[in-house]
């Protein structure tokens, strides 16, 4: 299989070889306790044996349901908010449906105009619903199932159950809910949290039900996990990139931006804002995380990143085998194009991209995490790689990887004002 490989991009000067080195070999033991898998944290570890929810029973399970789904559903809405619905959405929008089932995506906002949408959108179709919520209380999906509950319930009445798959937490009010309205149910991992989930049934099953390759999938994320196992403190990548972005933050560099020149992965960075931002994010501290979609955000914030307060470090994702093409053809028009006549626009690609790096690298230190291509299996690679690297960053941080108190300050001012008792 092809390997995720990280570069490191200095020209400035801000990082000696030494010094990483030191930094890894203080870490050495800390690599060690995350490959085993902290017993503090066992109750949220369940992602990092892969085959835990994503072993050849649970791929049965996920296909099967799939396969139900195909056989008359043209559209499956997915509903569903943070960690229950960017890790597959990412891989939708990145490689497509691979079959006729298309996926909507509900849940994730409170916006009238979005929900009014969507039910525009799958009107005159086949729907089915698969609602995923660790804990059913969260505001979101909870309406958002409603809207859709109504919408089946109209067009399909009592058999509307049939077109139900819940995704919750056994032994909840959820779990009871479902079984009382014959809704088929799914269980959320009760030992992984919302945005490690990418390799269970709440990332897996949609996919599976568009057609994606989840075997493909699981075995990259097996692969990388194999790697990281096997990869002593010295070599490991994900210790490298844990320490040395640790090491930029305390160097000063308060944000680090993920940058890629292939738009379709701008669901993908969205996800990784998440799995940063809500594992990181706590006790005053943390790198914060955006992400820059090339070369068009070169076009805005790219005057900041080069020439505003040296505030951020960047990440590129570097895709090796974009797997397309297209040839400029020459023209008679004097457009002042024509040094590009019979150039491949994946070839300026990536002369932007090297010119990019080259560039931002007299400012700050460019890290480039080069993916073998945009496929299930690379997504595979790229979930575990980084769930496992944050885990060790956020160690490395001295936070809590798993926990996010720091969300419901928002809901608790929220569901006050709108008469909701947040236990209720
Ligand atoms: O990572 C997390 O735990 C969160 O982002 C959750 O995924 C998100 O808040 C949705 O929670 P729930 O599935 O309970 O609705």
């Amino acid at each position: 299989m092809n390997e995720l490989k990280l570069e490191i991009i200095d020209q400035a000067g801000w990082l000696a070889q030494e010094e990483i080195r030191v930094m890894k070999d203080k870490y050495a033991l800390l690599l060690d306790a995350v490959k085993k898998g902290e017993e503090q944290y066992k109750d949220s570890l369940g992602w990092l044996d892969v085959d835990r929810w994503a072993g050849e029973d649970w791929i049965l399970k996920y296909e099967e349901l799939a396969k139900a789904v195909q056989k008359d559903g043209d559209v499956l809405v997915v509903i569903g908010i943070g960690g229950s619905n960017q890790s597959a959405r990412a891989v939708v929008d990145a490689i497509g449906s691979k079959n006729h089932v298309k996926i909507v995506y509900a849940g994730n906002s409170i916006s009238a105009d979005s929900i009014c949408n969507v039910l525009e959108e799958i009107k005159g179709k086949s729907v089915y619903i698969n609602v995923i919520a660790k804990n059913f209380e969260t505001l979101e999906p909870g309406i958002g199932f409603r809207a859709l509950r109504a919408f089946l319930k109209d067009q399909y009445g009592a058999e509307y159950s049939k077109r139900v798959i819940c995704t919750g937490t056994c032994g909840t009010k959820f779990e009871e809910i479902a079984r009382e309205k014959g809704y088929y149910f799914l269980p959320f991992p009760e030992d992984v949290g919302g945005r490690y989930t990418s390799l269970t049934p709440i990332g897996l099953f949609p996919l599976a039900a568009a057609g994606l390759d989840i075997r493909a999938m699981v075995e990259g994320a097996r692969h990388i996990s194999r790697r990281l196992q096997k990869e002593d403190a010295a070599e490991n990548i994900a210790l490298e990139y844990a320490v040395v972005r640790n090491m930029l933050y305390e160097k000063g560099l308060k944000l680090e931006m993920l940058s890629c020149f292939e738009p379709r992965m701008f669901r993908f960075a969205k996800w990784w804002m998440q799995l940063f931002g809500e594992s990181e994010g706590k006790d005053n501290k943390a790198l914060y995380p955006v992400f820059g979609t090339f070369s068009e955000d070169l076009h805005s914030i790219g005057q900041y990143i080069q020439d505003g307060d040296t505030i951020m470090f960047e990440t590129f994702l570097k895709v090796e085998d974009t797997g397309a093409s297209y040839v400029i053809y020459g023209d008679d028009v004097e457009d002042g194009f024509s040094v590009l006549d019979g150039m491949d626009f994946d070839e300026i690609n990536r002369v932007a991209f090297e010119a990019t790096v080259a560039a931002h690298s007299e400012k700050f230190p460019c890290l480039i995490l080069s993916i073998p291509a945009i496929d299930e299996e690379t997504f595979g690679q790229l979930y575990y790689f980084y769930q496992f690297m944050c885990y060790l960053s956020a160690k490395i941080l001295g936070v809590d990887p798993f926990n996010q108190p720091g969300v419901e300050a928002y809901k608790n001012y929220m569901f006050k004002s709108l008469g909701k008792c947040v236990e209720d």
